[in-house]
C-alpha cells in the first residue's frame, strides 16, 4: 500500500513538467495522468479514459505498479536498478536500450496480469474468469471447471492501453521494436499458464476432477522476460524501414517470445543527465562475487569502501516456565561496500 502511494505521489509530482510531449515516458501511462490530457484524445484510449471504467483503469494502474516493482526485484544488482526516478526512468524509455525493451515487456506484462486477477476475482463487470467446458482426455473422468485465468480479456486491455500511442505510427522501426517487446511481455504470462486440477470422489479417489487454467506467479514471468533480457537480440531497420531485422545476418531473427532492442546501452557507471544513468557510486556491492553485483563490475574498477556496521539481534533465547521467552541481545557485525 505504502508503495502504491508513494508511486502516486510520484506521478503527482511530475504531472507539471508534463506537456507536449507526454507520450515521451511510459512512465506516463500511467492512468491518472493519461486521462487528464483525454478530452483531447481520440481513439480507444480517450474512449477507456471517458467512460466509467474507472476500475480498468485502477486495475491498470496497479498493472504498472505491478511491472514496476518487480523491474526493480529483477535489476536490484545491476549498474541500472530500474529506479523509479522520473530524471532517470524517463531517459531509458526514450531510447531503445535493452532495459528500455525489458521495461516495456514488463510493464506490458503487469497490466496484462493485473486486468487478468481482477477479471478472475470478479472485480470487473466487462470480464468473468473463465469457464471453459471441453472434454478431457476421459471425459466421465475429468472436466474443466471452476474459475481459470481468464487471460484473453487482460491481454487484449494490455495492449489497447500499452501499445495506443504507437498505433498510428506504425511504419518506423522503433516503433516496431516497442511494439514486438510489449507483446513479448504479455506472451510471457501466457505462455507459462499452467492447468490446476481438484480432485472430488469419496475420500480422496479422485474419480471426478476438475480442472483449470492458472497464470504462473508473477515473478516467474519476471525471470522468464529477465532471461530474454540477457538474450535479447540486437535489430537494425531493415532496407525499406518498415521492418527489423537482426544486425548479425547469421542470428536467428528474434521469435515472438524474444526481447530486441537497436541501441546499445550506456556502461551506466558515472552519473549522466543525457542517458539517464545515475552512476554506481555508493552503491551496496559484494567484494567476493564475480558477477555484476560484484564490486569489481558495479564500481566500475574505481574501488569501494569498507565499513562495519553491528546489528542487534535477539540471542540466546530461553524458554521460561511458563510461558514466557527471554533473550539477550547481541551484537553482529556486518561488512558493507560502498562503491567510491
Ligand atoms: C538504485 O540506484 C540508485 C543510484 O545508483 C541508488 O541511489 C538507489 O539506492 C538504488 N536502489 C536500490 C533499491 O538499491
Ligand atoms: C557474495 O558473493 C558470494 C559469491 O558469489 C556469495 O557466496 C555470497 O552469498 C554473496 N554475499 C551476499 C551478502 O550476497
Amino acid at each position: 500500500m505504502e508503495m502504491r502511494l508513494i508511486f502516486m505521489a510520484i506521478c503527482l509530482l511530475l504531472v507539471t513538467p508534463i506537456t507536449g510531449s507526454f507520450w515521451s515516458s511510459q512512465m506516463s501511462m500511467e492512468p491518472t495522468l493519461v486521462c487528464k490530457k483525454a478530452r483531447r484524445l481520440k481513439g480507444r484510449l480517450g474512449d477507456m479514459c471517458r467512460s466509467k471504467e474507472t476500475t480498468l483503469l485502477k486495475e491498470i494502474a496497479r498493472g504498472i505498479e505491478i511491472g514496476s516493482r518487480e523491474c526493480q526485484y529483477q535489476f536490484k544488482n545491476r549498474r541500472w536498478n530500474c529506479t523509479s526516478l522520473r530524471r532517470s526512468l524517463r531517459k531509458i524509455l526514450l531510447r531503445d536500450t535493452r532495459e528500455t525493451s525489458f521495461v516495456n515487456a514488463i510493464t506490458a506484462a503487469g497490466v496484462t496480469y493485473a486486468v487478468t486477477k481482477a477479471c478472475t476475482m470478479g472485480d470487473l463487470v466487462e470480464c468473468s474468469c473463465e469457464k471453459i467446458r471441453a472434454s478431457g482426455r476421459n471425459e466421465d473422468e475429468w472436466e474443466w471447471g471452476g474459475c481459470g485465468d481468464n487471460v484473453n480479456f487482460g491481454s487484449r486491455k494490455s495492449r489497447e492501453w500499452m501499445d495506443a500511442p504507437y498505433r498510428r505510427r506504425v511504419s518506423d522501426a522503433k516503433t516496431l521494436v516497442k511494439l514486438h517487446n510489449n507483446n513479448a511481455g504479455r506472451l510471457a504470462v501466457r505462455k507459462f499458464m499452467r492447468t490446476e486440477c481438484k480432485c472430488h470422489g469419496l475420500s480422496g479417489s479422485c474419480t471426478l476432477r476438475t480442472c483449470w487454467r492458472k497464470m504462473p506467479t508473477f515473478r516467474e514471468v519476471g525471470d522468464r522476460l529477465k532471461e530474454s533480457f540477457d538474450g535479447a537480440a540486437k535489430v537494425i531497420p531493415s532496407n525499406d524501414g518498415h521492418r527489423f531485422v537482426t544486425e548479425l545476418a547469421s542470428t536467428k531473427p528474434p521469435g515472438r517470445f524474444d526481447l530486441v532492442y537497436s541501441e546499445e546501452s550506456p556502461d551506466f557507471c558515472k552519473a549522466n543527465r543525457k542517458t539517464g544513468s545515475l552512476g554506481t557510486e555508493g552503491r551496496h556491492c559484494n567484494s567476493s562475487s564475480p558477477g555484476i553485483e560484484g564490486c569489481e563490475l558495479l564500481c566500475c574498477g574505481r574501488g569501494y569502501d569498507t565499513r562495519v556496521v553491528k546489528d542487534k539481534l535477539n540471542c540466546q533465547c530461553r524458554f521460561r516456565w511458563c510461558c514466557q521467552v527471554t533473550c539477550n541481545t547481541c551484537l553482529v557485525a556486518r561488512t558493507i561496500n560502498a562503491c567510491r
